[in-house]
């Protein structure tokens, strides 16, 4: 079989489609065979090496890619919940790489698809739908008539954050560039600011939710400290980073009796799918795919995401769907 490998760290061209040994499934996980997979912050910044946290996990040569969408090929033995045919999205064994023809993980990593999706829309979405869901829904636990303030709501992350919170019944503002604000009103928004030319913390107060997935760590710090002005008491942040908050911050929220709250952690991969699942048959979310690439211009699609400018996805399709 094929897949992505990189067999040094660096610009998106040390991605090579290289022909490997097709994974035999453990007891515990599925074969899946492969249609799509999406490109997240975190592929680029394995593909130049890694970050602090990173690093010393990564070893060359390395596969890439931490989510995507295929059809059930084999079970495990003890495998009760899939079946052969079954078509399916979710996230790979951590860093074995889903930009890959076929693909084994612990079946509990995975999700059927929602029914109205195509393989690229279904892959498009796991990495993201779970710090999003996880965040909105098991974490800040979004109820109706709650204000959400969703930072970076045009990205991979925050378009579902949004939808997410719409979903659940909150009134949502966003910040976006000013390109975008047309389009997060469509999405539900209602309200969204430019975050270039306004500060939201003159704009907006009495957040239930401060929700941040912006792709910019630098000026992390700093937002995570405004954005405390803009909760109200007992307020919850939700953030998206591995960069853990620091003292000041934490004093900050204290005085407002808020809490900080991490998406994506300690979270049941599977229960997460199902419910995503249900929200999009039911029309209440939706993908957002910027453009979809065959995987054989993955470099092409990495330097998109690495402006970190994307509306919604850029997905890369390993197969053709029949
Ligand atoms: N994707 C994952 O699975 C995952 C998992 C764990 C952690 N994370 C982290 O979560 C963060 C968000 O990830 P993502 O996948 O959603 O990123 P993304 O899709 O690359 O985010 C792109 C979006 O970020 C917006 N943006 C850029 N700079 C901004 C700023 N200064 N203020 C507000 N918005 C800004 C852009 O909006 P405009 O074009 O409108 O400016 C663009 O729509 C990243 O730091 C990532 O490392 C991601």
């Amino acid at each position: 079989m094929k897949a992505i490998r990189i067999y040094e760290f660096g610009e998106p061209e040390v991605m090579k489609i290289v022909e490997v040994e097709r994974p035999a499934p453990a007891a515990d996980e599925i074969l899946v065979k492969m249609y799509a997979a999406s490109v997240n912050p975190a592929d680029y910044i394995i593909r130049r090496g890694g970050n602090e946290g990173l690093k010393p996990l990564l070893k060359l040569p390395m596969a890439l890619g931490i989510d995507g969408a295929g059809i059930v090929e084999e079970v495990g033995s003890d495998v009760a919940e899939f079946k052969k045919g079954d078509r399916v999205y979710g996230v790979p064994n951590y860093l074995d790489g889903s930009y890959t023809e076929y693909l084994a993980a612990k079946s509990n990593q995975f999700g059927l698809m929602p029914h109205t999706l195509s393989f690229n829309e279904a892959g498009s979405l796991p990495a993201c739908a779970r710090m999003a869901w996880n965040g909105i829904a098991e974490k800040a636990k979004v109820q109706p008539g709650q204000r959400v303030l969703v930072h970076g709501a045009a990205g991979g992350i925050g378009n579902l954050a949004l939808q997410f919170a719409k979903a659940y019944g909150a009134y949502v503002i966003g910040t976006a560039s000013a390109h975008n604000a047309e389009f997060l009103k469509q999405l539900g928004a209602d309200e969204v600011i430019d975050y270039n030319t306004q500060k939201f913390e003159d704009v907006v107060s009495d957040m239930d939710v401060v929700f941040n997935a912006t792709p910019t760590t630098s000026v992390d710090e700093a937002l995570r400290l405004r954005s405390v002005k803009v909760l109200k008491e007992g307020g919850i942040f939700v953030c998206t980073h591995g960069v853990w908050p620091n003292d000041e911050f934490i004093a900050l929220l204290a005085r407002k009796n808020a809490t900080v709250l991490m998406a994506g952690v300690d979270i049941n991969h599977q229960h997460c799918f199902t419910e995503v699942a249900k929200l999009i048959d039911a029309g209440k979310v939706k993908p957002i795919i910027s453009k979809v690439y065959p995987w054989e211009q993955a470099a092409a699609a990495h330097r998109d995401v690495e402006t970190k400018h994307v509306r919604g996805k850029i997905v890369l399709e390993i197969r053709k769907e029949d």
